[in-house]
């Protein structure tokens, strides 16, 4: 199959680019679009057959569930058997916007789609050409990060292709997405609200407008996460990657630096060719000692602006696909705010391994 990519700058300009991928969605196909948290590969949510597509494409384990995508507040009760108060709070304050909300499922929806789930997972895009894309299609449209499973999710249409050529007819090119980690999962669907994978809309937000949330669930390897998909390997890189991390503090960027200097002198020690996703003060800082070629250095963004590091994140992981690096540093975030997200992502990118500068 060939793929075709298409420029989507002007959404009334562009009407036959949606009337075309709209009839793809609703004979069963796949078309790859943007949101504004990562791109997403898109399905008729309420086609079994259809969905099973995306799972071959992505080569996705058959539990994890999709998040189905709605074009405006009416059509959430296509999908959801009731909409509980909580989800009625949360998505008039953040919808259209990067938040899931977890509700029951209607029998509509194919419980091949929700991992044999009795709930779904709903969200209203904040993107105009996600959005356009669902009421031309007329269905929701059920679709995860369109990546191959496991590999970090796309934040533009390049990498959406990288992954995806010759597996779908059709992506929609609407630019760098704006926040780059994908949305907050919060499930309504039981007594207590609770976050099952944190994003842009931050805990401190979703407080505000729930009172108390249930506390983030302490890791725990016995016991299945509520978000089937948190429990797989995910957003990794090529090249095996560690965590570096020191303990917050005035001196916190002086031992994440001394660290990571460390770890790539020892790697360089061991014959290995070491790459760095970084912020750019700590590639400015490290540059003067050329102990890494540049072109092995990722800048993620400035240490002072988590929305720049979470928007440049997975491109920056996705960039050592084309180097010769064999091991990788990257380094932590302060886990508050946004850097919640980011540290979620971090971790798993680096499948645990985290090295704590020690005091
Ligand atoms: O920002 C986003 O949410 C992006 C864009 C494309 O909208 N989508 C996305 O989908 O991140 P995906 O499939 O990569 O991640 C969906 C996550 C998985 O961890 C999955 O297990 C969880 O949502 N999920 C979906 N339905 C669920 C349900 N009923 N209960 C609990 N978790 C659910
Ligand atoms: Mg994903």
């Amino acid at each position: 199959m060939r793929t075709k990519t298409v420029k989507v700058s002007y959404i009334k300009a562009a009407s036959e680019i949606f009337a075309e991928a709209g009839e793809i969605i609703r004979s069963g196909g796949l078309v790859a679009f943007p949101t504004e948290t990562v791109y997403g590969l898109g399905a008729n949510g309420l086609d079994a057959a259809a969905c099973a597509k995306i799972y071959a494409a992505k080569g996705r384990p058959s539990d994890n569930p999709l998040i189905l995508h709605v074009a405006d507040r009416a059509m959430v009760n296509l999908v959801a058997k009731e909409v509980t108060p909580m989800a009625e709070r949360v998505l008039a304050a953040f919808a259209p916007g990067p938040v899931t909300v977890i509700l029951p499922k209607r029998d509509e929806v194919p419980s091949s789609v929700t991992g044999g789930l009795a709930t779904v997972g709903i969200r209203m895009p904040d993107s105009d050409i996600a959005r356009a894309l669902i009421r031309a299609a007329g269905v929701p449209i059920a679709a995860p990060s369109a990546n191959t499973s496991g590999r970090p999710s796309p934040t533009t249409a390049t990498a959406v292709f990288a992954d995806m050529e010759g597996k779908i007819p059709l992506i929609l090119d609407g630019g760098p997405c704006k926040f780059g980690v994908e949305s907050t999962i919060v499930d309504c669907a039981g007594k207590r609200a609770a976050i099952l994978r944190p994003g842009a809309i931050t805990r401190e937000m979703l407080a505000e407008v729930l009172g108390e949330l249930a506390p983030p669930p302490v890791l725990n390897e016995k016991e299945a996460p509520r978000a089937p998909g948190m429990k797989y390997t995910h957003y990794a890189p090529v090249a095996p990657m560690t965590l570096m991390d020191a303990p917050e503090g005035e001196t916190r960027r002086e031992r994440l630096f001394a660290a990571i200097l460390d770890a790539v002198c020892e790697a360089k020690a061991d014959g290995k060719r070491p790459g760095l996703i970084v912020s750019r003060e700590l590639a400015e800082k490290i540059s003067p000692f050329r102990l890494v070629p540049p072109e092995r250095v990722a800048v993620y963004g400035s240490a002072d602006s988590f929305s720049e590091i979470a928007a440049r994140l997975y491109e920056s992981l996705r960039y050592f696909d084309e180097t010769d690096a064999d091991i990788l540093f990257a380094e932590a975030v302060e886990e508050k705010e946004l850097g919640v997200a980011i540290m979620n992502r971090l971790k798993k990118a680096a499948g645990g391994r985290v090295r704590f500068a020690d005091s």
